[in-house]
Parts: C-alpha cells; sequence; structure tokens
C-alpha cells in the first residue's frame, strides 16, 4: 500500500517537473525556433500564463489570480536578476544570462552550490517584495494595504497610510516557489529552506515610516506606517549570508510512527549549525574560470579585475593565475566648471589616463 502511494506520488512529481525556472521570465520569451515572440516586446497578458513551460501546474493557476499578476512575476524576475548582476559583478560568476537554454543562467544552477542558494533565495525575496508592492498600488485583486498592522496604539504616533503588506507578499511567493520543491529530496529540503530565508530577509527588515499632521510645524499627530526596504538592502544581507553560506547534507535524524524525520545538517559535526536566516547548499561549486559551453560558464578572461585588491575582485583570483594585461585607457570628465551670468554653468573637458587590468 506504502510502495504504491510512493510510485504514485513519484509519478506525479514527474508530471510537474518543469524544464527551466519561473525566473526565465526576466528575458523575453523565445518560441521553439529561438524567435523573439512579439508579445514580449509589448506587454504579456493573463492569458500566456498557462503556456509558460518553465512554470508547473500550480504556479499557472496562480499566475492567472489577477489581471496583472504576470506582469508582476516578471517584475520580480528581472529586479531578481538585476540584483544577482549587482551582487556578484566582481565575482568569477557574474550571474550572467545564457541564450537558447531552458533555463536563463545555463546549467550553472544544476550544481546544488552556494551560488544556487543565493539565487534561491534572491528570487523569493524579490517575488515577496514584487507582491507586495503590487498590492500596495491596487494593481493585485485578492489585496491591497496591509490592514492587520499592530491595532495597539502606541502613545506619541498612531498607524496610518498604506502599510505594504509583506505578509501577502509572503504566503503567495511561498505557495508560489515552494509548490515546485518536492521536500523528499536533499535538493528539494534546502531549496525550501533557502526559499524562506529569503523571504525572512525582507520581513526583518521591514521599516517604519511616519509624517507630521497637526497644526504648521507642531506635529501634534504623527501616522506612521510599513514600507518594503529597497531590494539592494535585501540583496546585501543575502550576499552577506552567501559569504557564510553553510555546506550541509540531510540526514535522517529520528523515526516517528515509522515516519522518517529528514532534517538538515553541518557537513561536519564540528560546524556551526545554520539558523533559519542562514543560506545552505549541498555541493561545492563547478570551476568557474574556464568557459563551459555545457554549464552557460563564460570563464573570466577578459573580466576587469583590480590589481590592488586581495580579494575575489582582484586579478590573482579573479584570473585564476592566468596573469592579466594593464591597458591605458583615456577617459573623460567634466572639470573647471563655473557659473556663468545668467544662469549657466560652463564646464571644461579634462581627459585623464588610467590603468586598465584585463584578464588573461
Ligand atoms: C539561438 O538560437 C537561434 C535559432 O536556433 C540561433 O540563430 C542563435 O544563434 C542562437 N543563439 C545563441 C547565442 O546560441
Ligand atoms: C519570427 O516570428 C515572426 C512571427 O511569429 C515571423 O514573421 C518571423 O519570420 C520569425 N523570424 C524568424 C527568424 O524565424
Ligand atoms: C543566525 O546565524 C547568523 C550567523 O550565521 C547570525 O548572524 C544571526 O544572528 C543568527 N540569527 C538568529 C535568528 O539566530
Ligand atoms: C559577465 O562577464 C562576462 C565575461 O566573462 C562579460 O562579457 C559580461 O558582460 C559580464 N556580465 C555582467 C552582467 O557583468
Ligand atoms: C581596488 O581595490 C582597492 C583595495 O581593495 C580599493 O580601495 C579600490 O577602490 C578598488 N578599485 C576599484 C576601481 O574598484
Amino acid at each position: 500500500m506504502l510502495l504504491l502511494w510512493k510510485l504514485l506520488w513519484s509519478l506525479l512529481m514527474l508530471a510537474q517537473a518543469a524544464m527551466g525556472n519561473w525566473w526565465n521570465l526576466a528575458v523575453p520569451l523565445s518560441d521553439q525556433s529561438g524567435n523573439t515572440s512579439l508579445e514580449a516586446v509589448t506587454t504579456l497578458r493573463k492569458e500566456s500564463c498557462h503556456r509558460l513551460e518553465f512554470l508547473v501546474e500550480r504556479q499557472k493557476k496562480l499566475c492567472m489570480l489577477s489581471d496583472k499578476m504576470i506582469q508582476v512575476l516578471q517584475t520580480g524576475a528581472m529586479q531578481a536578476v538585476e540584483e544577482c548582476q549587482h551582487q556578484f559583478r566582481n565575482s568569477r560568476w557574474n550571474c550572467s544570462i545564457v541564450e537558447n537554454s531552458t533555463d536563463i543562467f545555463g546549467g550553472v544552477l544544476k550544481y546544488k552550490s552556494r551560488e544556487s542558494a543565493f539565487v534561491h533565495a534572491l528570487s523569493s525575496a524579490a517575488l515577496a517584495h514584487a507582491v507586495a508592492r503590487a498590492c500596495s498600488r491596487g494593481e493585485l485583486n485578492d489585496c491591497s494595504c496591509d490592514s492587520k498592522v499592530r491595532k495597539r496604539t502606541p502613545r506619541h504616533w498612531q498607524w496610518g497610510g498604506c502599510s505594504e503588506d509583506i505578509r501577502y507578499g509572503e504566503i503567495y511567493s511561498r505557495d508560489f516557489l515552494d509548490s515546485r520543491e518536492d521536500r523528499t529530496t536533499d535538493e528539494g529540503l534546502v531549496n525550501l529552506h533557502n526559499n524562506d530565508a529569503g523571504r525572512r530577509a525582507v520581513r526583518s527588515r521591514m521599516q517604519r515610516v511616519c509624517k507630521c499632521h497637526g497644526m504648521s510645524g507642531s506635529c501634534s499627530v504623527r501616522v506612521c506606517w510599513r514600507r518594503l526596504p529597497q531590494l539592494h538592502v535585501v540583496g546585501d544581507a543575502l550576499s552577506t549570508r552567501y559569504e557564510g553560506a553553510s555546506h550541509v547534507k540531510v540526514s535522517v535524524v529520528e523515526r516517528k510512527k515509522g515516519k522518517n524525520l529528514r532534517k538538515i545538517r553541518p557537513i561536519h559535526a564540528d560546524m556551526k549549525k545554520p539558523n533559519k536566516t542562514d543560506l545552505v547548499y549541498l555541493e561545492d561549486s563547478p570551476d568557474y574560470c574556464e568557459p563551459n559551453e555545457e554549464l552557460g560558464i563564460l570563464g573570466t578572461r577578459g573580466r576587469t579585475c583590480n590589481r590592488t585588491s586581495a580579494g575575489i575582485d582582484g586579478c590573482r583570483l579573479l584570473c585564476c593565475g592566468r596573469g592579466y594585461q594593464t591597458r591605458v585607457q583615456d577617459y573623460e570628465v567634466k572639470c573647471k566648471c563655473r557659473f556663468v551670468w545668467c544662469c549657466r554653468v560652463q564646464c571644461e573637458i579634462c581627459r585623464f589616463k588610467r590603468d586598465h587590468h584585463v584578464c588573461n
């Protein structure tokens, strides 16, 4: 009986498995021939949801919830990719997009690496963020401003205005992203952990902003509401987590009523146990130094490096020991600006030279 159930379950999961991931929405959609469709150039419409083959059934349903949901999903995906490229601009893998691939990151994320952990957390955060923002703008059917923000009135100020509903954003992000993970696999369990860590990074950085009311300048009434953090702030926080990510394994810790309890544990017993805000990964990263077409890795030849940095953006690490070339680069800036009566600022153009280091 149990065996049959398991068989049915794995068949179901197999049918669910979609190629690629929702963050593919960040780039224009291509049809089978690699032809960029007209649809991507204009705006996406609700009717397109069921044709996105990288979504699982549940995700297609959630995509159809509101007319504008597909655009919100696209905004979330684009912001996630942009933030990833910003955070990784100095790293060997710079979150580059691969054309003609079922996943926009190519095969890089097939490795259950710390980069994969970061992308999962960041995209989960970006989705919660984009949905909550759209709620407060009145763009979605099922949410608006957060009306449940604490009703207990503090002494010197009161709640008012539009508090952004991160709770709804989180619920949507969880429903949407966690629906494609299989918690009976190690990879699924780790992805679920990182998705959750991403959402926590947004929630814990919600801000309270206030505005004064009352007779001019008196500020007798202060009205406050909750605002989402900038996604940059969340990206910085997740980057720090990425640096300190925990290498883990999944172990069966105990059996309760014949049921296995599977838990994430550090790979070595003497390492710190990851908490719910930490990122976790199962595998070492692939080699990002040399190009690998199969994985969509560009390698670091031609990358600009920093000669004086000892960090990952330094020529020694970024160029993977292959060395670098120095080119003298001309650049121009506005200078010797002065005010001309009236009312103009006049500048000269100054030319400078600077060294530019490029990996071999
Ligand atoms: C993508 O596929 C199209 C059509 O198959 C081809 O013309 C194009 O060169 C490909 N682009 C890349 C980067 O491989
Ligand atoms: C791309 O699709 C459009 C319309 O769907 C078609 O007119 C055009 O010829 C296609 N281009 C290529 C290179 O297949
Ligand atoms: C989780 O661990 C990190 C260090 O890895 C620490 O900075 C953070 O405060 C911890 N968070 C909680 C809620 O314990
Ligand atoms: C990533 O690095 C490649 C070279 O390896 C470069 O061509 C590309 O412009 C970089 N992308 C970004 C987003 O920085
Ligand atoms: C290069 O690295 C040094 C030392 O880390 C830093 O002070 C400098 O601002 C960096 N230069 C650039 C162009 O990023």
